[in-house]
């Protein structure tokens, strides 16, 4: 019993005296941390000023290597908000953008440079080379969707055949004399790129000349089959021609102007190394043309200043494109899901322009195209210049008339676009 209590009164002194430690602790240990928090905020001045330092030398490292994305992406932003219709800032996903290497964050930027540079693009990029559309999937959907009004799953499909194309007459003979009109100069073009080369954004020097000499001497089998010749604007070409006989080409409309001028394509670095590497033959009876080295590697086309049936020019380019594509050792760039690969999304899929030079002095009064434009729209056609994109438009109101959708829609349904659209841009002319 006595043991007990003594038991107990040992163990209530111990309570008492551990119960009186308990301020004298809770003080130490409030000194403690006082001190505590005084070294870390010590020490966090000397992480932070660490990392600052860190990363204004990474800052420096990735400037070196060019690795800096920050100012690019600012200016992406801005550009988002201040020109919301430059479809490749709009759809410039910085998540997406996030996901890829460092490799692949350069060349996205280099595609989507021309529609930075110059904010008031439409599309706003230009494919570096032939796998680009494939490899930037995610972003070439999303842009090629918003531009071409087409599903995303929608896959390109190639097809010459007029037969059973709604709006042919039942005919089958697209001849503009039937809606009224005279013959008109019509060209029908397409865009090709060889697989063997990066496409003309990403060509050095030295690609464009050695892509232009592989071209010439395969040109050889169309000068046998079409006479005519192969001119280079290259200095030392054997094909060199001077610079008046250069103008007078551009005058004809068988060559391409300076690309230069062209701001969204000098940006592209598409127009860099002018005139190395550009040329173009010239069948001899004139209605079959190639150019080299322009927007596409090559340009091919056939044009009659004076038809009236477009099925003829149509069914010529289609006979010479399949002579240049036999030619051994030609491969054109071409994607399983988007078709025929071209530099510039507008143009993929088909890369086919059918155009005819078409008076309308009603709806040009004003000495512009701008109505024509208005009402071009909604018929599905472009208006441009008689020089071509960003020229000026005829003193008697000629101007170049083309459908504008090239993808996802087949070739035979483009030319019979454009006679149904000329045909409705007749009336609404005669209206006017
Ligand atoms: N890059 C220019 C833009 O985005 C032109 C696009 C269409 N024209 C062309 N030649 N590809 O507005």
């Amino acid at each position: 019993m006595a043991k007990g209590v003594i038991r107990r009164a040992q163990s209530t002194a111990a309570g008492a005296s551990r119960s009186a430690a308990v301020p004298v602790l809770v003080a130490g240990s409030a000194a403690l941390a006082g001190a505590v928090l005084y070294q870390e905020a010590k020490c966090e001045g000397t992480v932070m000023s660490y990392l600052d330092s860190i990363s204004s030398r990474l800052a420096n490292v990735e400037a070196a290597l060019g690795i800096n994305f920050t100012a690019d992406l600012e200016k992406i932003a801005a550009i988002k908000v201040s020109h919301p219709n430059n479809l490749a800032v709009k759809h410039f996903d910085v998540n997406y953008f996030n996901t890829l290497s460092v490799d692949q964050k350069k060349r996205l930027l280099q595609i989507v440079k021309s529609g930075t540079s110059n904010a008031d693009s439409g599309m706003g990029c230009y494919a570096m080379n032939p796998a680009d559309y494939d490899e930037f999937e995610p972003f070439f959907s999303a842009v090629l969707c918003d531009y071409h009004k087409v599903p995303a799953s929608q896959k390109h499909v190639t097809d010459w055949s007029l037969d059973g194309v709604k709006g042919l007459p039942a005919s089958g003979i697209l001849d503009v004399r039937e809606l009224g009109l005279p013959p008109l100069s019509m060209r029908v073009r397409v865009g090709r790129n060889l697989a063997d080369f990066p496409l003309p954004g990403a060509m050095t020097k030295e690609d464009r000349v050695s892509m232009e000499s592989k071209l010439s001497a395969a040109f050889d089998k169309l000068k046998a089959k079409y006479g005519g010749r192969y001119y280079s604007l290259t200095p030392g070409s054997p094909d060199f021609i001077n610079d008046d006989e250069y103008k007078a080409l551009v005058k004809a409309r068988f060559m391409f102007k300076d690309m230069a001028a062209d701001t969204y394509l000098a940006d592209a670095g598409i127009a860099s190394d002018w005139p190395y590497g550009r040329g173009c033959y010239v069948s001899g009876d004139e209605g079959f043309i190639i150019w080299v080295g322009e927007e596409d590697h090559m340009r091919i086309m056939c044009m009659n200043k004076n038809g009236a049936i477009i099925n003829d020019t149509f069914n010529r380019l289609k006979e010479s494109l399949d002579t240049v594509e036999s030619i051994p050792g030609l491969t054109f760039a071409h994607s399983a899901k988007y078709g025929y690969v071209t530099s510039c999304p507008t143009n993929l899929g088909t890369g086919m322009r059918a155009s005819v030079l078409m008076k309308i002095p009603n709806l040009c009064k004003d000495g512009t195209e701008a109505k024509a434009k208005v009402v071009c729209k909604p018929l599905g056609l472009g208006v441009r210049g008689m020089g071509g994109e960003h020229t000026a438009i005829g003193a008697d109101g000629t101007c170049d008339i083309s459908p504008t959708a090239r993808f996802c829609i087949s070739e035979a349904e483009i030319v019979t676009a454009l006679y149904t659209g000329v045909k409705n841009l007749k009336s609404a002319e005669d209206k006017a």
